[in-house]
């Protein structure tokens, strides 16, 4: 299924509504178009789980071409990566090299890379090479990472990350978990990220709420006009291609928004866990592509 929908013009069309395009030059047309609104952007290569040095390079590359085009264009833009898409399954520390030439790329010409979370497995060792990147001289605030709401864990890896000044993006999460380490109802993954999030947006550390959530959202507002937050004290973060009426309402209310867009051939695992996040949109993407 995923290597005919990788390849199909039915599965371009379909991955269109989330996915930018194919090519560096579709996401960097992307990026100019959300700059305009007054949205920020974060560039995602798409690619997970690569079985090769030359594959997990060639990923690299791309994410070098991105940061020198970030800063030739002058895109109010950053970059997003995955560690298994830079040979964290079969090498650890390749992927730590891997990553941390692009945290130095990124910190040469002034933007930030952030790391994705991806399922539990991958937890330590992402906070782990995040950290010690972190730490390396020069390369301070030019690297962060993600944290799920959906983990019993966070709170605690959240004070952790604060206390270095590690930018966190706050998300619920996106993989199947276990209830041994993950709350399994949503409203307690709510209840945890909004706890989450107010700690986060008062800690002096700009982080990213990203959500689609518009009860959360308002939570957030709600929070800034009771604490007289600056808008400038956190973003919010959403994906591309959803909810864009809100990108731009909270963009025009004059909050920081950015809009992480995905780009490439390998859309398929990304596209698949927004459609089961939100089945209904198997029928609204069917429509449009019978109707084009
Ligand atoms: P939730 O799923 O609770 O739904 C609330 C409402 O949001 C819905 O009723 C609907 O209106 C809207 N909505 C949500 N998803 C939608 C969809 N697919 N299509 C249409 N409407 C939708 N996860 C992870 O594990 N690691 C990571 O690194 C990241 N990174 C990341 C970056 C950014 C910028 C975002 C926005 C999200 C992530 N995620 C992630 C994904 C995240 O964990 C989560 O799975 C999704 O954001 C869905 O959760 P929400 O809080 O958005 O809404």
């Amino acid at each position: 299924m995923r290597a005919f929908s990788e390849r199909s013009s039915i599965g371009h069309a379909m991955s269109s509504r989330f996915v930018a395009g194919m090519t560096i030059d579709d996401a960097l047309a992307a990026c100019e178009h959300v700059n305009r609104e007054g949205i920020a952007a974060t560039l995602d290569a798409l690619g997970e789980s690569v079985t090769s040095e030359a594959q997990a390079r060639a990923s690299a590359d791309v994410y070098h071409q991105l940061i020198d085009a970030i800063s030739a264009r002058g895109l109010n833009a950053n970059v997003s990566v995955k560690l298994s898409q830079l040979g964290m399954d079969f090498d650890p520390a390749l992927a730590e090299q891997i990553v941390g030439e692009m945290v130095e790329h990124a910190a040469y010409v002034n933007t930030f890379v952030r790391i994705d979370m991806e399922g539990s497995p991958y937890t330590d060792a992402t906070l782990a090479i995040t950290e010690r990147l972190h730490a390396r001289p020069g390369c301070q605030g030019h690297v962060g990472t993600v944290l799920q709401a959906y983990l019993f864990r966070t709170a605690l890896d959240a004070e952790r990350l604060l206390e270095q000044g590690i930018r966190i993006r706050l998300c619920k999460g996106a993989y199947k978990e276990s209830p041994q380490i993950a709350f399994p109802l949503k409203q307690e993954v709510d209840d945890n990220y909004v706890k989450l999030m107010k700690r986060l947006a008062t800690s002096g550390v700009f982080c990213g709420l990203a959500t689609h959530d518009e009860a959360i959202v308002d939570q957030m507002l709600a929070f800034v006009r009771e604490e007289h937050l600056p808008p400038s004290a956190f973003e919010f973060q959403m994906l591309y291609g959803i909810r864009r009426d809100l990108q731009r309402k909270l963009a025009k209310l004059g909050f920081g928004v950015r809009v992480y867009i995905p780009f490439g051939p390998e859309w398929y695992p990304y596209f698949m866990r927004r459609l089961a996040e939100r089945p209904a949109n198997v029928l609204f993407l069917l429509k449009n592509v019978l109707k084009t």
